[in-house]
């Protein structure tokens, strides 16, 4: 059998090139883009021939739609597609966040995911083939302080993942959403805090966090599943991330006459 086509988006740091990594290593032909082409240059020379280096930028669909038409031959038939490409940008609560800021994330997160996913899809469904696997977050189900639109644009890709899987009944086109929590190892936090690397690192102090590998092989598992299973969702955090209980402010009402 010839060898899958993979695009994985947001190739060039993070789980994305851990997980171009280790599918270049199970023998996947693997799309790597990015905006930044020089990291993904680097990787293909750790990683030769198997990955295709291609610079994208999601969020701006002029750019993704030449880009994947400048895909050589042997190379334009994608069988799978990951979209990993995202970030999150500040915690500032919503009344003094940055509308700029949102204006990314909506623009990467939201808007870049379904645009290359409406470009990949038909090609999917004419082959009766493929493979969609989100990386979402355990932000899109739990809301948190600071998380606002970031948490809002991962509640939409878990959303529009199930949604996928409406309109692709009938076919054999399987969708998964990957929702890590606390994960470390990657450029994720000083990205978010805008290169303050130290509050980045105390962030995973004695944490424990998920590593970059432990996401990639969770894509290769969900992957390799038998072709009539689809893992639907998949929530992976690292054991010392758990729930607590839902505030509650006891300063708010002890005012009479609020009551
Ligand atoms: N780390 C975590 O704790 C965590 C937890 C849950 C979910 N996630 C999600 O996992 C995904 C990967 O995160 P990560 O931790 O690996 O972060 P990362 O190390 O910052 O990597 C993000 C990748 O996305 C790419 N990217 C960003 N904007 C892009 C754009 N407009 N077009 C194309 N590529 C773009 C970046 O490359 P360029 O800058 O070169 O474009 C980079 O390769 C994201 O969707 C994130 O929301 C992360």
């Amino acid at each position: 059998m010839m060898s899958q086509i993979i695009l994985v988006t947001g190739a060039s740091a993070g789980f994305g090139q851990n997980i171009c990594q280790t599918l270049v290593e199970k023998g996947y032909k693997v799309i790597g883009a990015a905006r930044r082409y020089e990291k993904l240059q680097r990787i293909q020379e750790e990683l030769g021939e198997q990955f295709y280096p291609l610079q994208m930028d999601v969020s701006q669909p002029e750019q993704v739609d030449k880009a994947l038409a400048s895909l050589p031959v042997g190379w334009q038939e994608i069988d799978v597609l990951v979209n990993n490409a995202g970030l999150a940008l500040g915690l500032d609560p919503a009344f003094e966040a940055s509308f700029e800021d949102w204006q990314t994330m909506i623009n990467t997160n939201i808007i870049g995911l379904t645009y290359v996913t409406r470009k990949i899809l038909p090609t999917m469904v004419s082959r009766n083939q493929g493979h969609v696997i989100n990386i979402g977050s355990t932000a899109g189900t739990v809301p948190y302080p600071g998380g606002n639109v970031y948490g809002a644009t991962k509640a939409y890709v878990k959303q529009f993942s199930q949604n996928l899987r409406a309109d692709l009944a009938g076919t054999r086109i399987r969708v998964t959403n990957i929702e890590p929590g606390l994960c470390g190892g990657t450029e994720f936090s000083n990205v978010r805090f805008k290169g303050d690397d130290d509050r980045a690192t105390k962030l995973y102090d004695g944490a424990g966090s998920i590593q970059p590998e432990d996401i990639a092989n969770t894509v290769l598992w969900a992957l390799e599943q038998p072709a009539h299973v689809n893992i639907s969702r998949i929530e992976i955090v690292p054991v010392s991330q758990t729930f607590g209980p839902q505030p509650i402010d006891r300063t708010l009402w002890n005012d009479d006459s609020l009551l």
